[in-house]
């Protein structure tokens, strides 16, 4: 069980939840929460948005009832959190990166994006695509070099993809589709990473609930992934 250190609620549908927590995780990593004893019967599958030494932060969308209990949660409350779980986004890479995210699937691109220019080699562009209000993006704009926001249209139109060494994407399924579409059309595909979304029930490889078709067989979105090559998963 860890411990609240804060939940700062972003707008009307994000929080931003800051657990105790030593484990370091990887980019693009998840951790199983929950805050509740049986009922909903499932924990949350939640991307890392950041962490250091002694904490791991998520950034949270209200969609039902689990993720509304944790938006109450308050300093000092308990909760368990289970991971860090999953392959996430590839480490050692280098040169001019663009991360491109929507919806909440701008969380796990904070702590990759940090990382990534970490490497003085690297050139960092982040663009996030929003149906309402932006959140967050001052924070952003602070670990990246440039930042490309889009409300209400299409953040694939925004980017050209051949300016890139490396592209990863997590968001929704549909907005990561068009731009593999988009990455084929300018024979940039062979550089796309998607983070997949699938529904999750285990976590860790045991249920097969998250199972998706790849083009080397089915594999497990919580284990195998949620990374993977987008030529993997749509090729
Ligand atoms: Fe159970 Fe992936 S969620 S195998």
């Amino acid at each position: 069980m860890s411990k609240v250190i804060s939940n700062e609620r972003i707008d009307e549908d994000f929080f931003l939840l800051k657990v105790e927590d030593q484990k370091l995780s990887k980019i693009g990593q998840f951790y199983m929460l929950r805050a509740w004893d049986s009922y909903p019967t499932l924990s949350r599958p939640i991307s890392v948005y950041d962490s250091d030494d002694n904490s791991v932060s998520f950034l949270v969308k209200i969609v039902g009832e689990g993720t509304e209990i944790l938006s109450e949660l308050k300093k000092g409350d308990d909760i368990e959190i289970t991971g860090p779980l999953g392959k996430g986004f590839p480490e050692d890479i280098s040169g001019k990166i663009a991360l491109v995210g929507g919806g909440v699937g701008i969380a796990p691109l904070f702590k990759s994006a940090k990382e990534y220019k970490n490497n003085p080699n690297n050139t960092v562009d982040v663009y996030l695509g929003f149906s309402g209000t932006p959140i967050l993006e001052e924070e952003y704009k602070k670990i990246c070099d440039n930042l490309i926001v889009n409300v209400g249209g299409f953040i694939t139109d925004d980017i050209d993809t051949t300016k890139y060494d490396y592209i990863l994407t997590c968001g929704p399924e549909i907005m990561m589709q068009v731009l593999y579409k988009k990455c084929k059309e300018e024979k940039t595909d062979d550089r796309l990473y998607v983070s997949m979304e699938n529904r999750m029930a285990c976590g860790f490889g045991a249920c097969l609930v998250c199972t998706c078709k790849t083009n080397h067989g089915n594999k497990k979105v919580c284990k195998d992934g949620p990374v993977f090559l987008a030529n993997e998963v749509w090729g």
